[in-house]
């Protein structure tokens, strides 16, 4: 843990993970400043548009952050690496894609190497092309999955015993006892998505965060399987039309085009659930409260080692 957190240069070993399109500088400064690590998500974003909220997230913390490509998602990929470069943001994660060709120019500029990854076999590619940590993801988590659909309890003691490198876990995580079973399962810290949602600086709806906080864990639906595309989205009109559209054959194309960032934004930025979805993972079912990004981080990190102790005292095997 310890090791990762010096490798990332941050306080706590926990990563905001990459929310393309939508995560603005305010989450990612704030996310930073409380200790963990800030992640962009440039989705499909333009390269202009990626750079306004790398400075802005300059103005707003002097600590490290990443910028998250997701390889087979942008169109930008050199031009974002180029600005990785130019800015010397202190890590990138890439994900969605073969990270290997992107490997070596990041490293020879000192940028950190976050990969993403869902399978022992992606994970020691990874390793091998000079990733620096590893964030495994189960299929419980919010957005785009694999199609392996390996769950993280299983997954990341699998992936920490066949590689060397950190590995942080993702997918289902929302509190400290979440971080102190990642840490129990042999991860060195955890990647977040949906419970940073349900936090004051998140710039999404109000809807999409009241959604999360009365919603139960079965209230995602995982689209996408027909094609390939595994994405977990919370229920909701436009996301149950789209299921419905799947299982009466619809194509591949109509499938992109109806999930695309339009449908994604009018969703978390509108909290417009008749015309457009949200991304959510199972944790949401855990999701009570809406504190700051800095009393969430806190708390995790207070309430593992409270559990960790816990366990260690009253563990007994005689
Ligand atoms: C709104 C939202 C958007 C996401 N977009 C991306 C993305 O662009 N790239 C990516 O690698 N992961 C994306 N994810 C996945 C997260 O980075 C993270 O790995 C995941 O949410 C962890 O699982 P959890 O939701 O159970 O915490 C997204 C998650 C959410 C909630």
């Amino acid at each position: 843990m310890k090791q990762a957190c010096e490798i990332l240069s941050i306080k706590y070993p926990i990563i905001q993970g990459g929310m393309g399109n939508i995560s603005n500088a305010i989450l990612v400064a704030a996310v930073s400043n409380a200790g963990g690590l800030g992640t962009i998500g440039c989705g499909t974003m333009a390269p202009g548009a990626i750079e306004q909220i790398i400075m802005e997230t300059k103005k707003r913390t002097a600590q490290p952050f990443a910028l998250n490509i997701a390889l087979t998602v942008s169109e930008y990929v050199d031009d974002i690496i180029r600005l990785a470069i130019k800015h010397q943001v202190s890590a990138v994660t890439l994900s969605a894609g073969n990270p290997a060709p992107y490997i070596p120019i990041l490293k020879q500029n000192g940028i950190r190497i976050i990969v993403v990854v869902a399978s022992v076999l992606h994970a020691k590619k990874a390793e091998k092309a000079g990733a620096d940590i590893l964030v495994a993801e189960g299929y419980e988590a919010a957005g785009i999955n694999s199609s392996l659909e390996l769950t993280t309890f299983t997954l990341i003691p699998q992936i920490v015993k066949k590689v060397k490198i950190p590995v942080f876990a993702a997918g289902g995580i929302g509190d400290g006892k979440g971080l102190a079973a990642a840490l129990m399962l042999g991860a060195s810290g955890v990647q977040i998505g949906t419970r940073l949602i349900a936090t004051a600086e998140a710039p999404f709806h109000q809807t999409y965060k009241e959604k999360l906080l009365k919603a139960n864990g079965e209230d995602t639906i995982v689209l996408g399987r027909p094609y390939g595309r595994v994405r977990r989205v919370l229920k909701g009109e436009y996301a149950e039309g789209l299921a419905d559209l799947e299982q009466r054959g619809m194509t591949f194309r109509e499938f992109q085009q109806k999930t695309s960032e339009t449908y994604h934004i009018k969703g978390a930025i509108d909290g417009d659930f008749q015309h457009g979805y949200v991304n959510s993972g199972q944790v949401a079912g855990l999701i009570d409260d809406v504190p700051s990004v800095k009393q969430l981080i806190e708390s995790m990190m207070r309430d593992a080692r409270l559990q960790i102790s816990k366990i260690a005292e009253n563990f007994r095997f005689d």
